[in-house]
């Protein structure tokens, strides 16, 4: 394989020159490289790895399942989320060498396949690599944070559905407080749309050039919140979890920051923060520089945040600071006269079988999910209907499908955490339900499909679908 192959593999902008360019380096550099297509079936392997592997030579890889040549790889696992791993550390018997693995995209960025490297592990033959490594890792951060970014400019407030009273004054005052700088506070149940909210808030604001950028409180553990807001100075740490690294607020600069489950944020770090919101400044963890960053900050969260200021679990001068312009989005059965218009909506994105008009729900079927009192929203209601379309033969999702597709509706899956199940056996149930469902729903009902996207056989995805009780 020639240099320029890797060229033809990527799409020609900055961050992928740098990338073209370590590819050589790579290339040059590594005890052994191997190529897999989407289906993670091994195309190309250099002689070296074959060497390394034991094999005779590359026919005895070539259109096998990569796993099968090389019982550790995660080659399918690059193919299947479409991004790199880029560091890691493999084992070869006694020996552990560091791999790199990259996918590989066609021009309208459709995972093709992916490219791995394998480097032996020492420490001091490897450190320009894994210093190159960062400043890509970096730069690769910046550039899907603008990939991010067009996919998010979609969804503008005329995204957000509803014509009940309680909406149209939402999305009034939404916009209004959108072209405003001050923070925002989005409170509402699980699943309500505060993550639509916000997105659309940026869309709608000056800010719409700048990135949008999202965290967690609840999904990033707490003793790396600190760094991933504010960043680590390069040299403050060497190895390869404490690596220099912009913070969020820092990619953020000039756009939004999303501060998802804000009532998760720990008491520690809400100090600083609060700092940061009236200083505008941050100082990166092993840095003893102060930064400037211009970040207009949305926080939404499902928790009662009065009543955690009160229990001192949030402080009080952050939360004041963060609820200068607050949105409260009611729950779905406080307005039902939304759902016929958020299901045409939700029923729109579900791909349906060739031949197949638009789904549509049955007036009788409709007033059953205006009845239901959807504790997890509309994103229960998302679910519900994608279940109804897997269940149903028509385009018409009537009463009877509609109530079957009630009737499987996990609490669990509609956020509600009191009903999440414990038991393991039904927890791994109701996820293999779930993902079943799922498949099938995206498949346009299409079970040969489905049951290929899920790796099973026709059979066995036949036998799960009749022990939900479906009618197939
Ligand atoms: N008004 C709406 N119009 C269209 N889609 C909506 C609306 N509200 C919610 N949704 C859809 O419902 C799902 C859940 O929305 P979202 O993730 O924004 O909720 P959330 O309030 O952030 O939930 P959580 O508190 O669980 O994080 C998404 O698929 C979203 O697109
Ligand atoms: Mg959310």
């Amino acid at each position: 394989m020639e240099r320029a192959d890797f060229s033809a593999a990527f799409p020609d902008n900055e961050a992928m020159e740098h990338l073209r360019d370590a590819m050589a380096l790579f290339w040059t550099m590594s005890e052994g490289s191997v190529a897999v297509d989407r289906e993670a079936r091994i195309t190309w392997i250099n002689e070296k790895y074959c060497r390394l592997l034991g094999l005779a030579d590359a026919t005895e890889a070539i259109g096998h399942p990569v796993e099968e040549i090389i019982p550790e790889s995660r080659m399918r696992q690059v193919v299947e989320t479409g991004r790199p791993i880029l560091l890691d550390v493999m084992r070869f018997g006694e020996r552990h060498f560091v791999v790199c693995r990259l996918p590989i995209k066609d021009a309208a960025g459709e995972v093709e396949g992916a490219l791995g490297f394998v480097f032996y592990d020492r420490v001091d033959y490897l450190r320009p690599i894994i210093d190159r490594f960062l400043a890509l890792e970096a730069q690769l951060d910046k550039a899907q944070s603008a990939l991010a970014r067009e996919r998010r400019a979609r969804y503008s407030l005329s995204n957000f559905v509803g014509v009940s009273p309680e909406i149209v004054e939402l999305k009034a005052k939404a916009r209004r407080f959108a072209v405003r700088e001050g923070p925002v506070l989005i409170l509402g149940e699980t699943g309500v749309g505060k993550e639509l909210l916000a997105q659309a808030m940026h869309v709608a604001s000056q800010r719409t050039a700048g990135p949008f950028v999202a965290v967690n409180m609840a999904a990033v553990p707490e003793t790396l919140l600190e760094s991933e807001f504010f960043g680590v100075a390069p040299g403050a740490y060497t190895g390869a979890e404490r690596r220099p690294r912009p913070g969020k607020f820092e990619i953020a600069d000039k756009g939004t920051l999303f501060l998802d489950e804000i009532g998760d944020m720990p008491l520690a770090i809400q100090a600083k923060f609060l700092r940061v919101l009236q200083e505008g400044e941050i100082e990166p963890l092993g840095s003893n520089q102060l930064k400037r960053v211009d970040v207009r900050i949305i926080a939404a969260t499902s928790q009662d945040l009065e009543a955690k200021v009160k229990s001192g679990e949030f402080r009080a001068d952050l939360y004041y600071r963060l609820a200068v312009l607050p949105l409260r989005v009611p729950p779905l059965r406080a307005r039902t006269e939304d759902i016929p218009a958020l299901a045409e909506r939700i029923l729109d994105d579900i791909p349906k079988d060739p031949g197949f008009g638009n789904w549509y729900v049955t007036e009788e079927a409709l007033e059953l999910l205006q009845r239901h009192s959807w504790p997890g929203n509309v994103r229960e209601l998302r679910n519900v209907l994608e279940r109804a379309t897997a269940l149903s033969d028509s385009e018409a999702l009537d009463a009877d499908t509609i109530r079957s597709g009630l009737s499987f509706s996990p609490g669990a899956e509609a956020g509600a955490d009191d009903e999440t199940p414990t038991r393991l056996a039904d927890v791994v149930a109701q996820a293999e339900q779930a993902a079943i469902l799922r498949a099938v729903a995206q498949c346009g009902g299409d079970k040969t499909r489905a049951a290929k996207l899920l790796g099973v056989s026709r059979s066995q995805l036949y036998a799960k679908l009749k022990g939900f009780g479906s009618e197939e």
